[in-house]
């Protein structure tokens, strides 16, 4: 770090313009005298809002640091990458972005962005020190050295100014005191879907000797407060740099309020250490890192191993508690977690992170869940809190099968949702929204099994996903608990009434009452139902209602009648017995009932011979015959036996 050695100029000014965005970042600011310029050094502190908290290492134990493995500029020179200071799945990611925006390895710095990527950039921050008076503030552009990039860590020195208004900005307001500027920024671009806005909340260490505001090409003095449209607003801090050279800024981001930017600016670096928050933004990448560790190999494939790996858990974002259009919870009172920042679905990255990231590939995979739930169409790419542009088939149902037929996360993700979701892809066109969620054109392809050419839209490509995607939700549906349920004239399946409503579909029933009705294949029923021991979750379910009058079971319903004894065909006819005495009891009061506890078979003999099954055929007694019934008071492990052989028996 320098001090300022040209005492001529006497401030240094501070903006933020908001036509650019961070959660938290930490910078610091100090001169150097090359040209009146000053390196500027940024760190980001733990996003808040990670909903899975790795269990953290003892760091300082290590030896070898997977960390210093880590190139962030690798691969700079042959496309956008993003170099700057960032955790993992975090919120902020600080950026600096030249001309063609996004960060690029020549051309001059025209923002450090606190929401970076590739091509576009939000909320930036900017120190310069030419003087007020000749600052051209409508075409601002720094030229730029000294620059270095590790993990959690970036310096860079600027000197020289343009300014240049970022397209993506639509509105804002910004409100100015000496040690604060704070406001929002509102976005669109052609990429995402609908507008969105960003919060932010950028604090200094030290109070500035003056600010400003500046808007459509004013820069006004001692004014605290302004507001605009389409031109971009930002605040300027002025300050004296004779009084010490280092200046520190935290700057928060959120998305529900300004207010909550500001807390999470103070509670994610609430002592301006800028040391530490870089030691904490290493350790967490460090956590991450060390779930897959290498041997062999030179430092240099080390070094492009952990690189790369470092890469893939930049996106997507954790917005969890940050998600201001609405806050899911599970059955069991948990948050949903909310992701953001999908470039794509389809990357190579979700195969990856069910062997290493497991509880983030769970978590995204309930974000996408959820994201239908609430906005109709699970996300080929989102972004600013919206889907973003389509470039093929609908990605997310190749991002669910492999959850899917992995059995990860079985007990947190809901599946009746999820398995909906893909349908909704399959079955609904999107129509206009078409570019930004489900399939466009789906119509032409239910109809013809391909998208013509003269229809719009690189037919070819979408013909080929859209397969890819459709055989991919074939495996899921082959395992899923399935319910009849009424179908179109073309042929796809309307999912858009309950299972548990009684509608016109149904002849004094529920699809769920319905949907047990198999009786002359059971075999297959269970195999429709997802296997033994889903069917066995569902009957459970099916008589969970001991007044055996919900929709999901009535005792006095016709084609319910047989639906306790198929228990029998899992080797369960004790569950069976309970539930037929239990009625028995509750709905025909039978008052002398015999010893009311001894209701399971122990063991059965059919004239004399032992008998393994738990139902007989009407040839094994129509000459008459004799059963002998052991019975007891809980249900016995040795009968019916070997269900399984029972059950081929009963082919
Ligand atoms: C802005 O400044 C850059 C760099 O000096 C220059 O190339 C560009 O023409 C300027 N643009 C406008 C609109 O003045
Ligand atoms: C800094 O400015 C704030 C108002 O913006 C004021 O309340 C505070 O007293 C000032 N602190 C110092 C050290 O001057
Ligand atoms: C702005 O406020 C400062 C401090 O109150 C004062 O010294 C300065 O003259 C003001 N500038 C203008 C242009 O009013
Ligand atoms: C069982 O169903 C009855 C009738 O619909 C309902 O009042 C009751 O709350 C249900 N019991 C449970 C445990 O869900």
């Amino acid at each position: 770090m320098w001090t300022l050695k040209k005492k001529s100029f006497k401030s240094m000014y501070i903006f933020i313009i908001i036509a650019t965005l961070i959660l938290v970042s930490l910078f610091t600011i100090s001169t150097f005298d090359k040209k009146f310029g000053f390196s500027f050094y940024y760190s980001t502190s733990s996003s808040s809002s990670s909903s899975s908290s790795p269990i953290k290492p003892k760091i300082q134990e290590k030896s070898e640091w997977l960390t210093n493995f880590v190139d962030p500029l690798i691969g700079i020179k042959n496309g956008y990458v993003f170099p700057g200071p960032c955790l993992p799945f975090g919120v902020v990611e600080v950026g600096i972005d030249t001309y063609d925006a996004g960060y690029t390895v020549d051309g001059a710095v025209t923002g450090i962005s606190h929401i970076d990527r590739p091509k576009y950039g939000v909320i930036s921050q900017f120190p310069f020190f030419t003087p007020m008076e000749s600052f051209d503030l409508k075409n601002y552009s720094s030229i730029r050295s000294l620059e270095h990039f590790e993990v959690g860590y970036s310096r860079i020195g600027l000197y020289r100014y343009h300014l240049v208004v970022d397209g993506q900005y639509v509105s804002g307001e910004i409100s100015v005191t000496l040690n604060e500027m704070k406001g929002f920024g509102r976005y669109k671009d052609w990429w995402f879907g609908p507008e969105y806005s960003v919060d932010f909340c950028s604090q200094f260490d030290k109070n500035a000797s003056e600010y400003y505001t500046f808007w459509n090409g004013i820069i006004t003095s001692n004014s605290s407060y302004q507001t605009s449209g389409i031109n971009p607003i930002c605040a300027i801090l002025a300050f004296d740099t004779t009084k010490g050279s280092v200046i520190k800024s935290r700057v928060g981001i959120s998305f529900i309020s300004v207010d909550q930017a500001c807390k999470n600016a103070q509670e994610e670096i609430p002592n301006w250490d800028f040391d530490l928050t870089k030691e904490k933004s290493v350790e967490a990448w460090e956590v991450e890192l060390e779930k897959i560790q290498v041997d062999g190999g030179t430092d240099d494939l080390k070094k492009i191993f952990y690189s790369n790996l470092y890469r893939t858990m930049i996106i997507p974002s954790d917005r969890t508690k940050e998600n201001p259009k609405w806050v899911s919870f599970d059955k069991k009172g948990r948050i949903i977690p909310n992701y953001d920042d999908f470039l794509t679905l389809r990357a190579p990255s979700v195969p990856l992170f069910t062997l290493f990231q497991q509880q983030r590939i769970i978590d995204i995979t309930r974000s996408l869940i959820d994201i239908y739930r609430h906005a109709e169409y699970m996300p080929n790419g989102r972004c600013g809190m919206g889907n973003g542009i389509a470039q093929g088939g609908s990605s997310s149902d190749m991002v669910l099968a492999e959850i899917f037929l992995k059995e990860i996360g079985k007990d947190v993700i809901n599946w009746e949702f999820g398995y909906k979701a893909l349908l909704k892809n399959a079955e609904s066109d999107p129509y206009s929204h078409g570019s930004y969620e489900g399939r466009k054109n789906l119509r032409y392809y239910v109809d013809r099994g391909y998208i013509p050419s003269n229809a719009y839209g690189v037919p070819c490509s979408r013909t080929l996903e859209y397969s890819v995607n459709d055989y991919a939700i074939s495996l899921v549906a082959k395992d899923i608990t399935g319910f009849i349920l009424p179908r179109l004239r073309s042929g796809s399946f309307d999912t858009s009434s309950d299972v548990l409503d009684e509608g016109l579909n149904f002849y004094r029933g529920t699809a769920w009452e319905y949907s047990l009705d198999i009786p002359h294949d059971v075999k297959t029923l269970i195999q429709l139902s997802g296997g033994i021991a889903e069917f066995e979750k569902r009957l459970d379910l099916t008589f969970s209602n001991s007044t055996y009058e919900i929709s999901l079971f009535r005792f006095g319903n016709v084609h319910s009648f047989f639906h306790p004894c198929l228990y029998h065909f899992i080797g369960k006819q004790w569950k069976r017995a309970s539930i037929i005495r239990d009625i028995l009891e509750k709905k025909f009061k039978i008052d002398n009932l015999p010893d009311t506890r001894n209701i399971y078979f122990w063991s059965v003999k059919l004239n004399g011979k032992d008998w393994k099954m738990s139902w007989f055929r009407h040839k094994d007694i129509e000459n008459g015959g004799t059963f002998e019934l052991e019975m007891g008071n809980e249900p016995s492990k040795k009968w019916p036996g070997d269900w399984n052989d029972i059950n081929d028996e009963s082919e």
